[in-house]
């Protein structure tokens, strides 16, 4: 097992390693000393996998347990979801001294952290994620969301997760496509700014995933204990994400997050490349890479619709925008733009 302690605004450690589930009562017991009410959230794929071995350590250490399950998918990320939470949260009397326990991936984190977070002006969540993406990405570093009809993660608040506890064992149940979008987000890492864990990709690590997943979140520790809030170089987690989205929109989401974002790599390569901001070479290694891992790496769409697209984004403000382009072999800066720029940007990314 691997530990990585986070000094946000709030200090917490995040566990790598296999047959992490069943320690889950002795991990929590360590922070938040039983007996107290536990809410277990998790979606009913989840639950039918590891809801009764979590259940049964947290009831082992001393908990009491009640479980809300919700159907799986992003269409639950939403304010309807969010409100049956919290009605299961005051009809069990949850209290300060409480926690929840987010069972799942990306969407169960987003949604249980924000639930928890609003809750009483906010009581404990501990994150166990069990998708790759949630590993090294959604369960670190605080942002919590719901998404609104008029766009995804539109409405959450920043709160840091008290613990993480990542249990590779659970990644041998994901669906193959669903680990291979989780990997697009660590190759993510390996160009934003670790040499070496694009070294240690050149194998694929399925079958050891730890060490990867420790690096991964180690790079995103480091980018939240310097920009929390998200104003500076946390951005550059960003990486392949304006010219991602844009493909996600522009595919009516028919395109996954990870593979979208593969191919916003490969624009952003390119483009980096076109601008000579990186070696010839770069655009080149990025697209074995992704290849390696069977993700997608040529854009479907012309660099206009693309920019139409990007620039439909809610969160966006004013005439500049700033991207995320690689400037060498395992590091990439943020490269402010005026809006006007993007099309040719994306042309020069090699878009239609
Ligand atoms: N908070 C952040 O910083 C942050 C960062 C990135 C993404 N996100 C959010 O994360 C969400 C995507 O997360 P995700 O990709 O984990 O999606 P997800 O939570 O929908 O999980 C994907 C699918 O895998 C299933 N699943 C989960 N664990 C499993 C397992 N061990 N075995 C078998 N099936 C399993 C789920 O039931 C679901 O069907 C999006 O809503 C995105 O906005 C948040
Ligand atoms: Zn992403």
């Amino acid at each position: 097992m691997q530990t990585i302690p986070v000094k946000a605004s709030k200090s917490y450690n995040v566990h790598v390693g296999s047959k992490l589930l069943p320690t889950l009562g002795e991990r929590l017991a360590d922070l938040l000393p039983p007996p107290r009410h536990l809410l277990l959230v998790t979606d009913d794929t989840v639950a039918a996998l590891y809801a009764d071995t979590a259940a049964d350590a947290l009831e082992k250490a001393g908990y009491t347990v009640t479980r809300f399950v919700f159907a799986s998918g992003e269409a639950s990320k939403s304010t309807a979801t969010l409100l049956r939470l919290w009605d299961k949260m005051a009809e069990v009397g949850l209290s300060r001294t409480d926690a929840v326990i987010a069972l799942g991936g990306g969407v169960v984190g987003d949604l249980s952290g924000f639930a928890a977070a609003t809750y009483l002006r906010g009581i404990a969540c501990y994150m166990v994620p069990t998708t790759l993406l949630a590993m090294v990405d959604s369960a670190v570093g605080g942002k919590t969301a719901v998404d609104l009809t008029a766009g995804k993660n539109l409405c959450g608040v920043f709160a840091q997760p008290i613990g993480v506890l990542c249990d590779t064992d659970t990644l041998k149940t994901l669906p193959p496509e669903i680990f291979a979008d989780g990997c697009a987000e660590v190759i993510k890492y390996g160009y934003i700014g670790d040499k070496e864990l694009l070294c240690l990709l050149e194998t694929p690590f399925d079958r050891a995933p730890e060490r990867v997943i420790a690096r991964c979140v180690d790079q995103k520790r480091s980018l939240v204990e310097r920009d929390e809030q998200d104003g500076g170089c946390r951005q550059l987690l960003n990486l392949g994400h304006t010219g991602g989205h844009a493909v996600e929109l522009l595919s009516s989401y028919s395109i996954s997050h990870g593979r979208a974002v593969a191919i916003g790599m490969m624009l952003a390569a390119r483009a980096a490349a076109a601008l000579r901001l990186c070696e010839k070479g770069l655009p080149m290694h990025v697209e074995n890479m992704l290849k390696r891992y069977h993700l997608p790496t040529e854009c479907p769409y012309t660099a206009r619709d693309l920019a139409e697209a990007a620039l439909r984004d809610k969160k966006r403000r004013g005439d500049t925008l700033t991207l995320v382009l690689p400037r060498a072999l395992g590091e990439s800066v943020l490269y402010p733009i005026e809006i006007t720029a993007l099309e040719r940007i994306f042309a020069l990314g090699g878009a239609l």
